[in-house]
């Protein structure tokens, strides 16, 4: 066991650019990712406490004057990436994509302090990084929560991070493409071409970015224009679980968090209602066209992570839980593979994730020690054998996507080292 702990923390090392560190070492990712970064700055955390919170800090520093933290930051001006800041053309100081990403940030945050002791210095420091993630969580509620629902939308595939999964697919393919779209995908001379989303998935992301680029992606109209908007189980766990974890962290620091109080409760009460007692899932909601999507994906698992207050259901979601890879050696699969639209190898329609794995982790611990222990070691054991890649198949463990992968090193470094 943790027999690759230093291997992972030189890793992170050998990504670190100037102040932030990219999510791989090879090109397919040359800029800093809002939620990788998150989970970067958790890693760090195991032996330079600095570095965690400078990584919180550059993340941060590209926050919109509206609250909003970008899902990629452009620090260096890269252009082999796409789409890159010039095709977004955001206008920002610090180039930046004009969406979002899970708001993890809180969360890892809270834990991080649960392990230090910190100086003067660097809670002053966290002083400042608390009120902007208050701010990004405001900006939420008032943008992607506007006729006050208490669930938050995404307007693109890309926010949730989970890009090309099936629970999109139905919102998505009511998208109609423009004929002239025009644009040079980079990630198919990187990566291999059937473990990325497809030409239709891009045609649709660049589609509906285009249509935000040409609003100027005010958040004043975006909710209400944008061809793609839906609720989604797996990203209002994360933002509620962010929600009570940021309240907590703020008593510690005297910050008058207060109003967080009354969306918690609200969104714990429409997230509670998003669950289908005839399905016996959760289902997310495709805003568009009122439909409930039902698709078994590891996300919805993320509900474990809010920790609901609701015993009864989060017992059936853990007997749900243990069939989701019930023949499979290598878990969590993205989708369940009984699932008509799994692929072994398609980036999010079936790969393992270390990051679902450990969100899904932290959600268990407190409710099924025993079944949590076993997930730990399964990831770990999945990372000593294969090393740290982006995603891997749950057949086989055969590796995908990139390689030297930070957050599947940074997380490990949680498991391996965790209080
Ligand atoms: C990509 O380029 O595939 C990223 O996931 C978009 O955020």
């Amino acid at each position: 066991m943790s027999q690759r702990v230093e291997e992972a923390k030189k890793i992170l090392l050998g990504n670190r650019k100037n102040g932030y560190t990219l999510p791989t070492n090879n090109k397919l990712y040359p800029a800093q990712w809002n939620w990788d970064s998150a989970f970067i700055a958790l890693g760090y955390s195991y032996f330079n406490l600095d570095y965690a919170l400078e990584e919180l800090e550059t993340l941060l520093a590209g926050q919109w004057d509206d609250g909003m933290v970008p899902h990629i930051l452009f620090h260096d001006n890269d252009t082999t990436y796409f789409p890159n800041h010039k095709t977004w053309k955001c206008g920002k100081n610090i180039p930046s994509s004009g969406i979002t990403q899970p708001p993890v940030i809180a969360s890892i945050l809270k834990i991080i302090l649960e392990n230090h002791q910190l100086n003067e210095g660097q809670n002053t420091r966290v002083v400042q990084i608390l009120k902007k993630i208050k701010k990004y969580h405001d900006w939420f509620i008032k943008f992607r929560d506007p006729k006050k629902t208490g669930l938050i939308s995404i307007l693109h595939p890309w926010e949730s991070g989970y890009d090309n999964s099936p629970i999109w697919d139905k919102p998505m393919s009511n998208i109609s493409v423009d004929k002239e779209l025009n644009y040079q995908r980079r990630d198919l001379e990187v990566s291999n071409s059937e473990e990325r989303p497809l030409k239709k998935d891009y045609d649709r992301y660049i589609t509906i970015r285009d249509q935000f680029k040409e609003a100027n992606y005010d958040p004043n109209k975006l909710y209400d224009i944008s061809v793609f908007n839906v609720v989604d189980v797996g990203f209002n766990s994360i933002f509620l679980k962010a929600n009570k974890d940021l309240l907590e962290i703020s008593k510690k620091y005297d910050l008058d968090f207060q109003n967080l109080h009354e969306f918690i409760s609200l969104n714990e009460n429409r997230l509670l209602g998003l669950f289908s007692k005839e399905n016996n899932n959760f289902l997310s909601q495709d805003l568009k066209t009122k439909n409930n999507l039902n698709i078994p994906s590891i996300t919805n698992y993320f509900s474990l992570f809010a920790d609901l207050n609701n015993q009864e259901l989060n017992k059936k979601l853990i007997e749900n839980l243990k069939s989701h890879n019930s023949n499979e050696k290598y878990f969590f699969s993205s989708i369940d593979p009984k699932h008509e639209t799994f692929n072994e190898k398609r980036y999010w329609r079936g790969p393992v994730w270390i990051n679902c794995n450990w969100l899904v982790y932290q959600g268990l611990k407190n409710k099924d020690k025993e079944y949590s222990e076993l997930l730990k070691n399964k990831t770990m054991e999945l990372i000593e054998e294969k090393g740290f890649h982006e995603y891997y198949s749950c057949k086989s463990g055969n590796v995908m996507g990139a390689n030297n992968f930070s957050w599947s090193a940074a997380l490990y470094l949680d498991l391996a080292l965790e209080k």
